[in-house]
């Protein structure tokens, strides 16, 4: 019972309900403008199959691409993924590649359907420890796809929170040393500003797959007050379905920002 309670972090269980059934008990006007999602779990994925990890990632391309539609489709306006983090150099050397030219390769592959379809595509994250070639390419995609308003697709690549709140810290005390920002001046909003994320409303929703409970240095400024729900289920296998579960646990929920 307990262990049914805490399933996906919050209670509820809508995993045996159909999709159709999920899509009917979604409030339009209700739906959250930003969600956020750790891919986890692509390794296990792959081991529990028999196959090397690489393939998970491999195979968590479609899983993107089916969830980007669908975001796009429902009118989820902001989806930000996190692809690679500042830890996960620490990877073994072939793994850390593989993960690079997978980034490559899916801006490549993925970018005239995504063009297509609305979706303004960026890259959030330390792009100096990239390739020139791989930040050439990030560059053009982000141009190419600048003016889209459809979904706007946020890749967190070599993306920490901590690395990015030193950014914002380290803009501040330049700005104010060259006499451009008064200290008086910097608070939330200013700070906020200063994110890869800046101008855009933070997370209402944070799905982690892959079972794990925990942030993993993902959005630690943004958020500060996102619903969080958790799925067993493994980054490759995540399916329109399971969206549609997180949306509807969300528009279950009490959002309360400390109020009573
Ligand atoms: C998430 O899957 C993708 C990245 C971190 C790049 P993992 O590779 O972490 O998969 P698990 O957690 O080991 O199963
Ligand atoms: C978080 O997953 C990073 C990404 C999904 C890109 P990790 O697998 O790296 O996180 P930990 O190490 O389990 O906390
Ligand atoms: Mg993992």
């Amino acid at each position: 019972m307990l262990k049914e309670l805490f399933r996906n972090g919050y209670g509820r269980d809508h995993s045996a309900f159909p999709e159709e059934q999920l899509e009917a008990m979604i409030q339009r006007d209700r739906l959250p403008k930003h969600v956020a999602i750790i891919m986890d779990g692509n390794g296990r994925w792959a081991m529990r199959r028999g196959m090397p990890r690489l393939a998970g990632h491999r195979q968590g391309v479609d899983a993107l691409r089916e969830v980007t539609r669908a975001c796009g489709e429902l009118g989820i306006g902001i989806l930000t993924v996190y692809a690679f983090s500042t830890e996960n150099w620490q990877r073994p050397k072939e793994e850390v590649e593989y993960l690079l030219n997978l980034l490559d390769e899916v801006l490549e592959k993925e970018l005239p359907e995504l063009h297509a379809h609305g979706v303004k595509v960026r890259v959030i994250g330390r792009r100096a420890s990239l390739s020139p070639q791989l930040v050439k390419k990030i560059e053009a995609a982000e141009a190419l796809t600048a003016s889209n308003q459809k979904l706007l697709l946020n890749v967190g690549f070599n993306y920490g929170g901590r690395a990015e709140i030193v950014d914002a810290v380290k803009r501040a005390v330049e700005l104010a040393r060259a006499g451009r920002l008064d200290v008086d001046d910097i608070d939330e909003e200013w700070l906020s500003g200063a994110m890869y994320t800046a101008g855009i409303p933070d997370p209402d929703l944070l799905i982690r797959t892959g079972g794990e409970a925990r942030v993993s240095n993902f959005l630690l400024w943004q958020l500060a007050y996102a619903e969080i729900w958790f799925t067993p289920v493994c980054w490759p296998d995540f399916r329109r379905r399971h969206l549609l579960e997180a949306v509807v646990d969300f528009q279950q929920r009490e959002r309360k920002f400390g109020r009573v």
